[in-house]
């Protein structure tokens, strides 16, 4: 399997960092249009399968340029979601396979944002889905941690513990804190921005939107975590789990915390969310970049960063037997394990096993994804038996049958 991997942060490093354990990787080039960030990550892995090299994922001639010389089975894309299409139809014109970890962007309604979908976050991948298809190409979108083996976990239940199901809620929460700062994002802040402002997605028969925020409820997370706040955010499984999961309601709730959200407010009532660039004195920049700038940079933390991270599905339905059952499927990382064991902090190595574990299924012809598909459209219990060989796990708790009060 040859991949090129475009980003070379937090998540981007961290897959090069795994792969380099793998013999079915027998190539690997890492770009980012910071070239010495793609450059320390073949420094630190030492390993000649292993190149780095400069490009901009806002150029799409030059992805083409890229792809086309480096000749990789798959592209895999690690850049923050704005450059989902570029990457993506970059793969596609040149005819390669693709894998991201964030869906293309939403784009909230025009007249009713907080109860009206507008486009939906993967909608202009699925549009592409016949063309992918008669190419003989797949789009493997959304295949990281949350969406990703979250989505695993979904399909696993609907196949294997349930005969009907309520609801999915995916859980994500944390005990993670970061020595010397107030406010550190622990992956893409370009991306936590956006997903935490954004009308949360809700499925419920059909889907629509609400105010961020909202939804809370306190789930008590396992491996000593503990309760959590969590509220409703815009996150991809909600588009992609009622594709393939016959639910009758489909969220995604994070555990941000109250101190975590006053932040994020701030932060966009002072209008330092904005994406668009702005001028000051003659010079162009997105308040949100310049933001991103200040803070501490998601891939590099690791070393001052504590706690376990968890990323699940709670699931509330009839069992096989037709009985009232419910239970989280999840995974823990914790973040002084990741860090003796590859150097990489906890969510973001959480993130980065799944697109390598995706690349050897489907190099062994396990998977065989076509077209533009999601983790939740291919079979889950092969992903699932390989988590132990790369060192981690998964685990199934049984829930109050009475769901979680949503
Ligand atoms: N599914 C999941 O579970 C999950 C979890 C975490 C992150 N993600 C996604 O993974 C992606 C990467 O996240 P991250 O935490 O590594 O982010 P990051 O900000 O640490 O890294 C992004 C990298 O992209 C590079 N980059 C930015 N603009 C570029 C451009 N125009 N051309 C080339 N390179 C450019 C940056 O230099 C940086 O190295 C994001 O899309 C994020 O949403 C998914």
């Amino acid at each position: 399997m040859r991949a090129l991997v475009i980003g070379a942060g937090g998540v981007g490093s961290a897959i090069a960092n795994i792969a380099s354990r793998k013999s079915f990787i027998t190539k690997l080039v890492i770009a980012d249009y910071d070239a010495s960030k793609a450059h320390a990550v073949t420094q630190k892995i030492q390993d000649p399968r292993f190149t780095s090299v400069e490009v901009d994922a806002g150029d799409l001639a030059a992805l083409e340029g890229l792809i086309r010389k480096v000749n990789p089975d798959v592209v895999v894309n690690a850049v923050d979601p704005r450059f989902v299409m570029n990457i993506f139809n970059a793969a596609k014109n040149v005819g390669v396979n693709y894998m991201d970890m964030a869906l293309s962007l939403s784009i909230a309604h025009p007249t009713d944002p907080f109860n009206k979908v507008g486009v939906k976050l993967g909608d202009d991948q699925f549009a592409q889905h016949d063309q992918w298809l008669s190419q003989g190409n797949f789009a493997l979108i959304g295949i990281g941690i949350e969406p990703g083996m979250s989505d695993i976990f979904a399909r696993y239940a609907q196949d294997y513990l349930f005969s009907e199901i309520d609801a999915v809620t995916i859980l994500d929460g944390s005990s993670l804190t970061v020595d010397g700062y107030e406010f550190a994002p622990s992956f893409s802040i370009w991306t936590t921005i956006e997903e935490c402002l954004n009308p949360p997605l809700i499925w419920n028969e059909g889907w629509h939107t609400t105010t961020p925020f909202t939804g809370g409820v306190t789930f008590d997370f396992p491996e000593g975590i503990g309760p959590v706040e969590c509220v409703d955010v815009e996150h991809e499984e909600v588009a992609l789990i009622p594709q393939k999961i016959k639910a009758k309601k489909v969220a995604f709730k994070y555990g941000l915390g109250n101190d975590f959200i006053e932040k994020l407010k701030t932060i966009h009532a002072l209008g330092l969310s904005n994406k668009q660039k702005v001028n000051y004195h003659g010079m162009e920049i997105a308040p949100r970049d310049f933001l991103a700038s200040l803070l501490p940079d998601p891939a590099t933390i690791g070393p001052v960063m504590h706690g376990k991270t968890c990323a699940g599905a709670h699931v509330a339905g009839l069992n096989k037997e037709g009985k009232p059952y419910a239970c989280y499927i999840y995974n823990v990382v914790d973040n002084d394990w990741s860090m003796k064991n590859y150097g990489d902090q906890a969510v973001v190595w959480q993130t980065a096993i799944n697109p390598v574990m995706a690349m050897e299924l489907i190099a062994n012809g396990t998977w065989k994804p076509a077209g533009v598909v999601g983790p939740e459209w291919l079979e889950p219990k092969p992903f699932l038996d390989l988590i132990e060989s790369y060192g981690s796990s998964w685990h199934i708790r049984d829930e109050d049958p009475a769901g979680i009060g949503l």
